[in-house]
């Protein structure tokens, strides 16, 4: 994807307006500028995305080799294990590994204008998601109003717009394929939960659960869906409470990749002692957690069992700090808040937050704070979100910080330059992806001031001077906080601009409610 610069400021000068109603006053172009931060990217071949993929033995492999640049692009790879093979023009791997290891590949890309490469470490074990699931999921754009027919339309424009080549992978349907019984002036929504046999039944507007699913994979990306361990979900449609296994191995049989599993109804059910076998478990004040374990154990467990790789993702908003079980479970994230929505002080509150989480992030299990909220959102009635430029980027920032899952809650249909620029800076996508696997911790914190740095495999690490204040300020990264020592290099990962080098801290001017987001990189 190439911008005009003229193209870029011009489009982004109309979306300033509208997102801050700013209409009479128009800005500089200076000021423009400066909101779009990542650069274009480069017509030559650049391989992005994860660099550590895990799957289970014998799993269906499916890995799209996420790739900037010109096309046509020819695609190569060497140290591929058995039974995988690479589509050469598409860049998708597919087969099945029988042999448990790990395998070093090194990918190819090749167009007109130049080759890359990258390595890419295949891990055939127990565990998936050994980086955070990066993707898209209708809930904060459509919320009850989805239908297979967005779905689809989301998954062309993750392709269309370029976003699958930064490594965007997941297509998830949230809640209301089910049918749902309460909304009684809905047709699409009227039809039986399940079958004679109990198979869940998906409503009129998923008449092609299989068709909708193939048609995902298509395109080289992966499908998500969502259930809830009560009779109902959230929005009071059909839940899996008794049909665990059924209903995994329903959604293992559709194809799909990635469950969020939502507590939603099964408050009664926890609470209820006529349930023998169901542990009891009182929101805020039980002290014991097996009730709120016991219906993720359980579910995760038919995952387990599929022969499908599906990414079990809980959530039941951090009760009976799921962060400390989540992995026990084989849930690959977890929410660990509440809904998130697009406001300065949901984002905020909810993601400055989360340091009692983040020694529990590791590579397949990782804290979950919500979705994003940038783009066209609003739950049934989109508009653009009321987060600000800087806003945005904090919030793009800090969830690359915390190896937070990264899911779109937008219409990709309507994905603007500004946008589409801030969900496409691989090197700061880098940052949440990395192998290692940790989140980053406050390492400094004055009034409005915080300061988080996250390491990464490579030895170096991720920091990022934030500004909650009202005011621009001066913020400074000081080795001593961040337990580092020596001259190190530092790159701002926005601009994609180097810094130069610095002996014992950063520092640097952040607007309000902004970022600076840098990679320090020890300089021997
Ligand atoms: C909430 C959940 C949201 C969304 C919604 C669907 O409980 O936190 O992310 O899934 O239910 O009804």
């Amino acid at each position: 994807m190439k911008h005009t610069l003229l193209g870029t400021i011009v489009a982004v000068a109309l979306f300033a307006c509208s997102l801050s109603g700013f209409s009479q006053s128009v800005q500089s172009v200076d000021s423009l500028q400066a909101m779009i931060l990542t650069p274009p990217t480069s017509e030559k071949p650049r391989i992005n995305g994860a660099k550590v993929f895990g799957v289970r033995l014998g799993s269906p492999f499916m890995y799209t080799i996420a790739t900037t640049g010109v096309r046509p692009m020819k695609f190569s790879a060497t140290g591929l294990p058995k039974g995988l093979s690479l589509d050469p023009k598409k860049g998708f791997i597919t087969g099945n590994i029988n042999t448990k290891g790990t395998y070093d590949v090194l990918l190819k890309a090749k167009n007109a204008k130049g080759t890359a490469e990258r390595k890419l470490k295949i891990v055939v074990g127990e565990t998936i998601a050994l980086t955070p699931p990066m993707g898209w999921n209708s809930w904060n754009v459509f919320a009850g109003e989805v239908s297979a027919d967005k779905v689809k339309r989301a998954a062309d424009a993750m392709v269309n717009s370029g976003l699958i080549n930064h490594g965007w992978t997941y297509i998830n349907i949230d809640d209301y394929w089910e049918n749902n019984h309460q909304k009684k002036n809905d047709p699409t929504l009227q039809g039986d939960f399940r079958d004679a046999e109990g198979n869940v039944q998906p409503n009129a507007r998923f008449a092609d659960m299989k068709g909708l699913v193939d048609y995902i994979h298509g395109q080289g990306l992966k499908a998500g869906l969502y259930s809830s361990p009560g009779p109902l979900t959230c929005g009071r449609c059909a839940g899996s409470w008794q049909h665990e296994v059924q209903d995994a191995q329903t959604y293992a049989n559709w194809g799909f990749d990635y469950l969020k599993y939502d507590w939603c109804s099964y408050n009664k059910i926890a609470q209820d002692s006529t349930q023998k076998e169901v542990p009891i478990y009182i929101r805020n004040k039980s002290t014991d957690s097996a009730g709120a374990i016991y219906p993720y154990a359980l579910m995760g467990k038919a995952l387990a069992a599929q022969k499908r790789d599906i990414v079990f993702s809980l959530c039941q908003y951090g009760m009976a700090d799921v962060w400390k079980w989540g992995a026990t479970v084989n849930g690959n994230c977890w929410r660990t808040t509440g809904d998130i929505n697009d406001s300065w002080k949901s984002m905020s509150s909810i993601g400055f937050k989360q340091d009692k989480c983040a020694p529990y992030a590791a590579p397949g299990h990782f804290n979950d704070p919500d979705m994003l909220v940038v783009g066209y959102v609003g739950w049934g009635k989109p508009h653009p979100t009321r987060l600000t430029p800087d806003e945005q980027y904090t919030h793009i920032s800090l969830w690359s910080l915390l190896a937070a899952p990264l899911l779109i809650g937008c219409d990709m249909e309507k994905l603007d330059a500004f946008t589409l620029n801030l969900l496409t800076n691989d090197e700061v996508i880098d940052v949440d992806q990395d192998a290692l696997g940790k989140a980053a911790t406050k390492v400094y914190s004055d009034n409005s001031v915080d300061v988080y740095a996250k390491p990464l495999e490579d030895g170096s690490m991720a920091v990022g001077l934030f500004n909650r204040g009202a005011d621009k300020a001066t913020i400074k990264a000081i080795w001593k906080d961040l337990g580092i020592k020596g001259k190190w290099k530092v790159r701002d990962l926005w601009r994609q601009k180097d810094l130069g080098v610095q002996s014992d801290r950063f520092e640097a001017e952040v607007a309000s409610h902004g970022v600076v987001l840098v990679k320090l990189v020890a300089d021997n």
